[in-house]
This record gives structure tokens, sequence and C-alpha cells, in this order.
């Protein structure tokens, strides 16, 4: 049985004045949610929301990870900062992280090795841009991402990695995957890692994101092989967001 996770990413957005006054909102109506839920919001806004969240029921993940423990880095977090503000989860090679900040395989394979080692449970963000996916190329793309980011860790550490498949056409632009477009990404994903890291495969949660709303969370949550969602727009505003929380229960 693999617990349906829904995420929101809050990517920049939100003050830590506004982070309190959504959560004020949101929480009383995620109290009592079956799916786990998690919000990633920014940096500046985890540690007043690590207080807020303690015992309410929500986890608490934030955006990204410095591989270093601590030092000379410069902008940089690493994981026990993190862990200190109350976090659980981080996100590793986010699409945006890939494709704005150029955070290429190596080095987000650091940050997931890291995360770990700290004591985060990482979300592994992986998809295929459109020009790969028309050149047919969606699952060498896959597969070269989950190589680097998978191979080699012990069953106690594949236990605790969540992978989310999300189309970089997807994100941010109104355009959804198909459901058979996300059940075909996301079981090809189970397959490879049944594969190559063996019977994690069974436990692994798989999340599908890309422009994730109310009206087509039901139907991507359905499919037999999408564990969860990664929300990014649609989780910025408290009711709508747990209006999808709500709809991924039922
Ligand atoms: P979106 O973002 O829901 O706004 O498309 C998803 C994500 O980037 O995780």
């Amino acid at each position: 049985m693999r617990r349906c996770l829904v995420a929101g990413n809050w990517k920049m957005h939100s003050t830590p004045a506004e982070t309190e006054s959504f959560l004020v909102r949101f929480l009383p109506l995620v109290r009592s949610s079956s799916a786990e839920v998690v919000l990633f919001p920014p940096f500046t806004s985890l540690d007043r929301a690590g207080r807020l969240l303690r015992e309410a029921g929500v986890e608490l993940g934030a955006q990204d990870v410095y591989f270093e423990p601590q030092g000379a880095f410069t902008g940089a977090v690493s994981p026990s900062m993190l862990a200190a503000c109350g976090c659980h989860y981080v996100l590793v090679g986010h699409s945006e992280r890939r494709h704005v900040f150029g955070d290429g395989d190596a080095l987000v394979r650091r940050k997931l090795d890291a995360a770990i080692a700290g004591g985060l449970d990482p979300v592994l963000c992986v998809g295929e841009t459109i020009a790969e996916r028309r050149g047919g190329q969606t699952s060498l793309v896959l597969e070269t991402q989950l190589d680097a980011g998978l191979r080699g860790h012990s069953p106690e550490a594949m236990a605790r990695i969540v992978i989310a498949y999300e189309p970089v056409w997807a994100i941010g632009t109104g355009e959804t995957a198909t459901p058979e477009q996300a059940q075909e990404a996301s079981a090809w994903i189970r397959e490879w890692v049944r594969c190559h890291c063996g019977r994690a495969a069974e436990t692994l949660r798989v999340l599908y994101g890309g422009s994730v709303k109310l009206d087509n969370a039901r139907s991507l949550l359905a499919l037999p092989d999408v564990d969860g969602a990664l929300v990014g727009g649609a989780s910025l505003d408290p009711e709508g967001f747990a209006a999808l929380v709500a709809a991924a229960e039922a």
C-alpha cells in the first residue's frame, strides 16, 4: 500500500507573513486528510512554517539543498539547516533548478546523497522537455536522470526516496500530460526501478507534476502508478489547494 502524497511547491512565492496567513486558513481544512500533505515554501518561510506545522499533521519540505554540511558557500543552505527548521523532505533536481540554474545530474546526485545523510527524504524530480518528447527521447532522458539519481543506494536509502515525474512542457504552462501519458511514464519509472533497484519499486511513490489543478487531479491520481501530485501554481491558494487534497483522497 503506497500512501498518496500531495505536495505544494510554492517556488518563489510567499513571505513568512503570507505563509502564516496561508497556514491559518489551510490547516483546519486538511486536518483529517488521509493523504500525506507536504508544503515546500521558500527558504525564508521554512522556520516560521516549521513552528506552525509542529503537530499539525502536514509535513514541511525545502525546494533545494546544497551538499556541503557547512562552510564558505555563499547563498547555499545545508541539510542540517533545513532539518533544524522542521523539514522532513527536500526537492532535488526540480526542472527549474535543472533548466534555470543549471543543476546537472551529478550535482543533483550529490544533493540527494547529502539529503539522505542529513536525515531528509529527497523527492527526485525527473522529466523530459517538449523537444525530447517529440524526438522520441523521453525514456532515454528518464533513464539518464534515474540512473544518476538512484544507482547504488542501500534498500534503506531507496525506501526514503520519492520520485516526481514532471514533464518540463507541462510545468506552469497549463498543459497537463494526459492520464495515458502520466501513467505510461510513471509505470516506466517503476519498471526501471524494479530492474535496477529491486523490491523498492513496489513501495516507491511516483508523483505526477505539471499543471495539476482541481479539475484534473482526480483522474491523474486515480492512475495505478501515480501515487500523488507535486503541485505548483494551484497550491498557492489555501482553499483551492485544500480542495485538491480532498479530491486526491476521493
Ligand atoms: P505547476 O508546477 O503545477 O505550476 O505546473 C509544478 C512544479 O513545478 O512542481
